[in-house]
């Protein structure tokens, strides 16, 4: 649970650095002075605005999951809940076992629980690309002691977009 806060936080911090990159750019395309270490900003410098549609997708951009594989997403995304070697947890919620898990033969259910969520296990569906789910769906369709894919197929980007509401 540790690692997810403090992944969420960096998420939230490159997600506001990526902010202030923006406004700067803005300023210094504007052709104002760009604020030096010694003055500070002034609050007179902030300008009052509503977000223009380029900052506004730049701004997204910047807190978005970019890790790609299914283990770089397992590990950024998933393990801080469910654990690195997919045991789960029981502390402040209880995370199920992922590990020797017959739920995930078929990749429907783990697909949709990443887009949708359930209880306590939050949406991934606006953070993650169709290949990002299909690519985190099997890599724990087959580590962690399960083995599914022979018998039950890849989960691909083309079903998880189908699962999408
Ligand atoms: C914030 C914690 C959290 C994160 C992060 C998280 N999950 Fe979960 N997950 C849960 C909880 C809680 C449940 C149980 C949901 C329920 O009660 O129905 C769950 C359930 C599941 C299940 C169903 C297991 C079963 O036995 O029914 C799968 C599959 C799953 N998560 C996969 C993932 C994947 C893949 C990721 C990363 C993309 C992920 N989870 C990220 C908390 C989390």
């Amino acid at each position: 649970m540790k690692s997810f806060v403090i992944s969420l936080c960096t998420g939230a911090a490159l997600a506001l650095t990526g902010f202030a990159a923006v406004a700067q750019d803005t300023a210094a395309a504007d052709g104002q002075a760009v604020e030096t270490a010694d003055d500070g900003p002034q609050t007179s410098d902030f300008r009052t605005f509503a977000p223009t549609q380029l900052e506004w997708e730049r701004f997204r951009a910047a807190g978005e999951i970019t890790h790609e594989g299914g283990e770089a997403v397992y590990n950024a995304v998933c393990a801080g809940c469910h654990m690195p070697e997919g045991g789960g947890a029981v502390g402040a919620g209880a995370y199920p076992a992922l590990a020797e898990n017959d739920l995930l033969a078929d990749p429907s259910y783990p697909i949709y629980l990443v887009v949708a969520g359930q209880k306590a296990m939050p949406p991934f569906g606006n953070l993650l690309d169709d290949q990002q789910i299909a690519d985190v769906v099997n890599y724990i369709r087959s580590h962690f002691g399960n083995a599914f894919i022979e018998e039950y197929g890849e989960a691909t980007a083309a079903q998880v977009k189908e699962t999408r509401p």
